[in-house]
C-alpha cells in the first residue's frame, strides 16, 4: 500500500495534506520521497527553530533519549528544572508550568485565570477576554478561547466565560470590561491563525496598562511568536508590557511536543499541589531539547532574525502582486493580488515549502535560514505572486 493509501485508510481525516511526502529533512532542506529537494520556509508551523533534524539539538535529545527518557512528574527531574530555570531568568518570569502543546499551555493559563478568580473573588470574576480573529487551539475549552465563529461550530457545548474584544479597539475592551468583569485578558501580538496581523502597540500598552491598575492578568499567547520568532526571545519585549502569564510551544521544544506555561510574580503560587499536572509535561527528552534551543537563541541569532525579515520585506517591497506585508521578524503574512492557495501550490511544485494563513502567505522559516537558501526561495516566491 502506498504512503497516500495507508494515509486515507488509517488516518482519521482531519488534514487537507499537500501531495507530497517528505522523508529526510537537514536544516532548511526538506526531501521527498522522489529525492526532490525543497526550501523550508515553513518549519513543520515555526516549530524547527534551527530547521529539520539539526544535528546540534538532536545530539541533545539523543543524549538524553539515552540517559534517562522518561520520569513520572512525581518525582524531580534536572532536565525540566534547568529548563524552567532558563526560562525564567531569560524572561524575568517565576515559574513554568510545562504541558505538551500550545493548547494545554493555554489550557493552564485560562486555570491560573480562574483559580486566581477563586482564591481572590470567590470565582465571582470569572470571565477572560479574548480578542476577535484570535487562534487559541483545538481543545474544547481553547476553541471557545478562540475569536472566530467558525471555531465554535459542531461540538458544542463549548466552555464559558470568555468574551471577544475588537483587536486594537480599546474602547471595546473596556466595554466589554465593564459588562463582564473579566479577570484575564488572552492575546497574541500577532495574530498568526488569521492571517498574520500584529497588535498596535499603543493599545497592547493601553490594554496592559488597564490590567494593572484594574486586577486583571494580562497573558500573552506566544506559541507562535515565541522562542526567539520575532527577532526577540519573545515578542512582548517589544511591545515594552510585562506579562502575568506568557505561554509556548511550537518552536521552544525545536521538534519535540513541550508547551509551558511561564507566570509571573502575582500568580507564581496560585497553582498548588494537585491543582494540575501532566504524565508527558516537561518530559526529560523534549526539556533537553528545549533547553538547548533556547540557551541557542542569543544576541547574534536575534540579529540574524531581523537582518532576514529586511531581506524578506526588501525583496517584497514594490513587487506588483503584493498587497502588504504584515508581522514581526521571521513571522510574515503577505497578502497578494493573487489567491494564496495557488500561490503556496505553485511554490511546492517548484521547491519552495510555504504557508497560507486566512487568506494570506506566511513564511516561518528557521531562526538560521542560511541567506544563500532565502535567496532562491525568494525569487520564486515573488515570481509566483506575481504571475497572477
Ligand atoms: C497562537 C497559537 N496558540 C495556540 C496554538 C495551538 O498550539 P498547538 O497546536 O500546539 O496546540 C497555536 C497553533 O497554531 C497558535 O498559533
Amino acid at each position: 500500500m502506498d504512503i497516500r493509501s495507508k494515509d486515507k485508510s488509517y488516518v482519521a481525516s482531519t488534514y487537507a495534506r499537500f501531495d507530497v511526502a517528505f522523508v529526510k529533512g537537514e536544516g532548511s532542506l526538506l526531501y521527498d520521497e522522489h529525492g526532490e529537494e525543497y526550501i523550508d520556509l515553513g518549519t513543520g508551523i515555526a516549530v524547527s527553530a534551527f530547521g529539520v533534524s539539526d544535528p546540534i539539538w538532536a545530539n541533545a535529545v539523543a543524549e538524553q533519549a539515552r540517559s534517562l527518557s522518561h520520569v513520572s512528574n512525581l518525582y524531580y527531574s534536572q532536565p525540566q528544572d534547568d529548563l524552567a530555570e532558563l526560562l525564567c531568568t531569560r524572561t524575568g518570569m517565576k515559574k513554568v508550568f510545562f504541558g505538551n502543546s500550545g493548547a494545554e499551555a493555554n489550557e493552564c493559563a485560562i486555570k491560573v485565570a480562574r483559580k486566581y478568580a477563586s482564591d481572590r473573588y470567590e470565582g465571582k470574576r470569572q470571565t477572560v477576554i479574548t480578542l476577535k480573529n484570535s487562534f487559541h487551539g483545538r481543545t474544547v475549552t481553547t476553541l471557545a478561547a478562540t475569536g472566530q465563529d467558525v471555531f465554535h461550530t459542531h461540538f458544542t457545548p463549548f466552555t464559558e466565560g470568555f468574551a471577544y474584544a475588537e483587536p486594537n479597539n480599546f474602547e471595546d475592551f473596556i466595554r466589554l470590561q465593564k459588562q463582564t468583569n473579566a479577570i484575564a485578558v488572552l492575546m497574541e501580538l500577532v495574530q498568526g491563525e488569521s492571517g498574520v496581523h500584529t497588535l498596535d502597540k499603543s493599545y497592547v500598552q493601553a490594554v496592559a496598562a488597564y490590567c494593572a491598575e484594574n486586577d486583571m492578568l494580562l497573558m500573552i499567547d506566544e506559541v507562535q511568536t515565541g522562542n526567539g520568532r520575532t527577532g526577540t526571545l519573545y515578542a512582548y519585549e517589544q511591545f515594552g508590557i510585562q506579562p502575568d502569564v506568557v505561554t509556548t510551544a511550537k518552536g521552544l521544544g525545536g521538534g519535540l511536543p513541550i508547551g509551558a506555561c511561564l507566570m509571573g510574580e502575582r500568580v507564581a503560587d496560585v497553582l498548588g499541589i494537585g491543582s494540575h499536572g501532566s504524565t508527558f509535561g516537561g518530559n526529560p527528552i523534549c526539556a533537553a531539547g528545549a533547553y538547548n534551543i533556547i540557551s541557542r537563541i542569543n544576541g547574534e541569532v536575534l540579529e540574524g532574525v531581523k537582518q532576514r525579515e529586511a531581506y524578506i520585506r526588501m525583496r517584497l517591497m514594490g513587487e506588483d502582486g503584493v498587497l502588504g506585508v504584515d508581522g514581526m521578524g521571521l513571522m510574515l503574512g503577505i497578502s497578494c493580488k493573487r489567491p494564496n492557495k495557488e500561490i503556496v501550490q505553485a511554490c511546492l511544485k517548484r521547491g519552495v515549502v510555504c504557508l497560507t494563513a486566512k487568506n494570506n502567505v506566511r513564511l516561518l522559516p528557521a531562526l538560521n535560514i542560511p541567506m544563500r537558501l532565502l535567496e532562491r526561495a525568494m525569487d520564486i516566491l515573488v515570481e509566483e505572486i506575481n504571475s497572477y
